[in-house]
């Protein structure tokens, strides 16, 4: 990530892969004419170019975007002709679906064959809210006041923000374009600086369906330049924000200046529970599935294994096993397992961490390092890192880390469990590994989380609302439900009487 582009970064310009932004159904450069670079997290080496957007774009974007919200060729259109295009887009999604995974990998490093399950799916989120567009209906309601007729509608809230992270980009975005065009809203999109070139992609495949321009903007650039201008626009009136704790709460607190809506999808530190009644095998499969997939880089990541002390030490054995087999290399081949962290930052962070750990006397069992080989040196790599004997007071348990790093910590029985579970700010989900029926049907009431997988882990889908309890966020995405989170309710009195009755009394 470059400040500003030196003379030599724009003299190789040529060689690097240059993008636009998407403002008002025009690709434009930034006001300023500045661009960035992004990485490829694999070799190390920047590939693209990135407009370099300010309040001056963003500012741009949301007044197209208002504009359209406003025009006859987006508010004119029934909402069966919402869905039908962003049921349009979601096959158009489907044709591109193996490119728009390779520009993923290319700029985030996770992993092909995930990214290209995660491409295929996405269209899905685009059918299920398109079919859900004509399906919201307000009611008549049998008053109790004679000689009036009451009734209430839904409406979109106007334009939304949409603010991305790097370790999804068309995924989390999906969770909110999908809802808030079917309800009729106008977006303006900011991915993460450390990617930015899948969703301008995304921009290109959805500028071929039809939607009128300004239904969808795209402002590229840094959070500081185009994220706090966007969540403080006065035409924005919705914010929709994945990341951080900490830019989440950011954003809360400057967004009550005009009181935007505002939904939060932050971090966690989700706890995987095993009892020594599981079936181990799968567990263990569970848990690290939990924390390696993605390198740990998801908000769901299990960051903590809760394990009844009684089988601690086998089960450490049997993750440190499956754990010290995995494959780190090249993010496009199919038979790596682990890729490398998405940008240099989150390497340093991961890797800061690990110090921490140590410091605070947990003991790495695996990893705990940048893997020594030659052929992984270019790229952001961290070995798949288990500590043992973590308390859960430590920082390494507490905080977020978004890395491959577990701490295991034991526990004597279900309460003990729950309650190590719970001891965290965090409340975005939990896994339960167990085979006694009434544990797993007495034990997720307990747990103060937003989603709870007993046997597995990380399964989503855009019918399941998906959220986190305390500090992981605010509202739900996906779900039928949540649409309504992009519309606001308005009640119509409607009078009746030929005459209106005495008017100096309130009635
Ligand atoms: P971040 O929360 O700062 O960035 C997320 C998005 O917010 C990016 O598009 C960024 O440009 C934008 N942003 C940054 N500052 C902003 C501001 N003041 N106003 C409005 N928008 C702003 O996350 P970052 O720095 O990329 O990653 C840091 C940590 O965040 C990670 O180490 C991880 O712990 C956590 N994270 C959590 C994610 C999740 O899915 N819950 C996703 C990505 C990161
Ligand atoms: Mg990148």
């Amino acid at each position: 990530m470059n400040d500003r582009l030196s003379p030599q970064a724009l003299a190789s310009a040529g060689t690097l892969q240059k993008f636009k932004m998407f403002i008002g159904g025009e690709w434009v450069d930034s006001a300023s004419g500045e661009y960035f670079e992004t990485d490829n997290p694999y070799t190390g080496l920047p590939w693209g170019l990135i407009p370099r957007g300010n309040e001056e774009d963003v500012d741009l974007a949301v007044k197209a975007a208002h504009k359209a919200l406003h025009s006859r060729e987006w508010r004119g259109l029934t909402a069966s002709n919402r869905g039908a295009l962003l049921r349009a887009l979601g096959d158009a999604l489907g044709e591109h679906a193996p490119r728009l995974a390779e520009i993923e990998v290319r700029d985030n490093g996770k992993l092909y064959a995930e990214m290209s399950q995660q491409t295929e799916y996405l269209r899905q989120w685009y059918y299920y809210f398109g079919g859900l567009a004509d399906k919201i209906e307000g009611a008549v309601i049998p008053i109790d006041k004679p000689d009036n007729f009451t009734y209430t509608r839904y409406e979109p809230i106007g334009v939304v923000a949409a603010i991305i992270p790097w370790n999804s980009p068309l995924f989390l975005a999906a969770w909110k374009i999908a809802p808030a065009l079917a309800a009729g809203n106008t977006i303006v999109l900011k991915p993460s600086e450390f990617t930015s070139a899948s969703l301008l992609e995304f921009a290109k495949v959805f500028e071929t369906v039809g939607f009128p321009p300004g239904v969808l903007n795209v402002v590229t650039g840094f959070g500081a330049e185009v994220g706090a201008p966007l969540s403080v626009h006065p035409l924005v009136a919705k914010v929709a924000f994945t990341g951080s704790e900490a830019t989440g709460k950011r954003i809360y607190a400057s967004a009550a200046n005009s009181l935007k809506k505002v939904t939060l999808e932050l971090g966690g530190k989700s706890a995987n529970i095993v009892f020594k009644d599981a079936d181990v095998d799968n567990a263990v499969k569970g848990v690290i599935s939990g924390i390696f997939a993605a390198c740990g880089q998801t908000c769901v990541a299990g960051s903590r294994l809760v394990v009844q002390k009684s089988m601690h030490d086998e089960f450490v054995e049997k993750l440190v096993a499956l754990a010290k087999s995995a494959n780190l290399g090249d993010p496009m081949k199919p038979t790596t397992q682990l890729g490398p962290v998405t940008n240099r930052p989150q390497l340093a962070k991961i890797l800061d961490y690990i110090d921490i750990a140590k410091k605070e006397g947990a003991e790495a069992v695996i990893g705990g390092k940048r893997p020594v080989e030659e052929a992984l040196q270019n790229g952001w790599f961290v070995e798949p890192t288990i500590f043992a004997g973590v308390k859960n007071s430590m920082r390494i348990a507490q905080e977020e880390i978004f890395g491959p790093v577990l701490s295991v910590i034991p526990f004597e029985d279900e309460e003990e469990a729950i309650a190590i579970a719970n001891d965290t700010t965090f409340g975005l989900a939990a896994g339960l590994w167990t085979t006694d029926l009434r544990r797993a049907l007495r034990m997720p009431a307990r747990l103060e989380v937003g989603t709870v997988w007993v046997n597995t882990y990380r399964a989503m889908s855009y019918m399941a609302p998906f959220g986190g309890y305390k500090q992981s966020g605010l509202g739900k995405e996906s779900g039928q439900d949540m649409i309504k989170d992009y519309m606001q309710k308005k009640t119509v009195w409607m009078s009746t009487q030929e005459e209106v009755p005495n008017p100096f009394i309130i009635r």
